[in-house]
């Protein structure tokens, strides 16, 4: 066997470093994180300050910009935004041709691609601001077209958006207010929404926004580049875990709530299951959201008065890995979509929604890498490879075969 590790082509040697568990693919001046020591800043504030006190467009502010904006600011920012949820009916079009089980994450990067087509670069009207009048788009709309997603799953009317609300009990109202009804947004659901849409805003070169800032370097417009963002976030091993994990959670529960039997399958290497929540590439000792969410969920599931069995299940598997060598060893702890869903859940989102709140929450992460990358001016990403294919060979007629 050769040592791929590194090997000389004929312009200069190129690093193999698969996962790239050890390369770094820009600087970048947004989010900090310390995986030892298990700490996140972005823009220098840490997310435990920026959970407690902050409203999620505040941070969406500060991830872009660079800076928590003044009053005045803000004020402008939070209208800009609210007063563009309103999405073009054409895209209504679209929208109803998916199959009413379409999976929400689908959909959504269907249509934020089709958003570029809406809302092309050229667009006359904004005399050249495109990119800041694009940005309020996609945070202004992305939670409606999430919405639209649960109404056709319910088979319910959509709801238009109220531009007096709050960006979180907005989308609360377009998921749950119908028709006949006077809904009136829980205020602890609302601030819990807020909180975990918070924790997700960014987490520096993962999978779903390097994926982004790829895109991004040809020149792909945001929309193209946050659409592909959504399918890298919708895999199991990224943000599609949280959907994952409560699944497996309802299965051990369905199953008697053995966590034992669970725990040992997940440590089997003959098994391809994994604990769904559990392991971080980045955190090896803990995830510092999930410590923020697990007591969020201790607290929301407290106030709303849910007494949900599958939460006693998390703990219990929490618990149980902690003391196993397996994961001690291999530094596996709770990573923020561990308890995630749980909160979800007791808001009354469904399973297949959890990995589009996980989007909605990154959104902001995603433009402001998009936008740091873009005004770096950094060379379009191109990764070498090493070619381990057959050698040379000669064509041969397909009769002769
Ligand atoms: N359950 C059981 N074993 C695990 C788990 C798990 N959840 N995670 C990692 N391991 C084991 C691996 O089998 C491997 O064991 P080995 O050394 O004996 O071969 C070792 O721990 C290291 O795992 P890697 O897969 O090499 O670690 P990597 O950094 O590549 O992966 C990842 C990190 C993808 C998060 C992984 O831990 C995982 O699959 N977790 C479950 C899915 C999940 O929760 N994803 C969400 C991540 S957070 C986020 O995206 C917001």
């Amino acid at each position: 066997a050769i040592d791929i590790s590194t090997l000389r082509s004929k312009t200069g040697y190129i690093t193999i470093d698969e996962g790239f568990k050890n390369t770094g693919s820009t600087t970048s001046g947004i989010t900090y994180l310390d995986g030892e020591e298990g700490i996140l800043h972005y823009r220098g504030y840490p997310i435990e300050e920026l959970a407690e006190k902050a409203e999620f467009l505040e941070v969406a502010y500060l991830l872009i910009y660079g800076e928590l904006p003044t009053k005045e600011q803000y004020e402008v920012f939070k209208h800009e935004v609210t007063t563009r949820s309103l999405v073009n009916e054409d895209m209504r079009k679209i929208f109803d041709g998916f199959p009413v089980n379409a999976h929400p994450m689908g959909v959504m990067s269907s249509l934020v691609g089709a958003m570029s087509s809406f809302y092309p670069d050229n667009d006359k009207k904004h005399k050249g601001d495109f990119t800041e009048v694009h940005i309020r788009r996609l945070l202004a709309k992305i939670p409606t077209i999430a919405t639209w997603c649960y109404k056709k799953s319910q088979g319910h009317p959509i709801n238009y958006p109220k531009n007096h609300l709050d960006y979180c009990s907005n989308f609360l109202h377009m998921m749950f207010a119908l028709p006949v009804e006077n809904y009136e947004v829980d205020p602890i659901v609302s601030s819990a929404l807020n909180k975990l849409l918070i924790l997700h805003a960014d987490h520096e070169q993962n999978c779903s926004t390097s994926t982004v800032r790829l895109v991004g370097s040809s020149k792909a417009n945001i929309y193209a580049s946050i659409s592909a963002g959504i399918s890298a976030l919708w895999g199991p091993l990224h943000g599609g875990a949280n959907q994952e994990v409560i699944e497996m959670l309802e299965a051990i529960k369905e199953d008697g709530g053995d966590v034992a039997k669970y725990i040992a399958m997940a440590k089997d290497k003959n098994s391809t299951f994994r604990l769904m929540g559990f392991g971080h590439r980045v955190y090896k000792n803990f995830d510092p959201r999930a410590k923020i969410i697990k007591k969020a969920a201790d607290d929301v599931l407290a106030k709303l008065g849910v007494n949900d069995p599958v939460l006693e299940i998390a703990k219990g598997l929490e618990e149980a890995a902690l003391k196993d060598e397996y994961f001690v060893s291999r530094k596996l702890y709770p990573n923020v979509d561990f308890y995630s869903g749980i909160i979800y859940r007791a808001l009354g989102i469904p399973t297949n929604m959890f990995t589009v709140m996980f989007a909605i929450g990154r959104l902001p992460g995603w433009i402001a890498q998009w936008l740091e990358l873009r005004k770096s001016g950094q060379a379009i990403g191109r990764p070498r490879q090493i070619y381990t294919g057959p050698t040379k060979k000669h064509y041969v007629d397909i009769d002769q075969r």
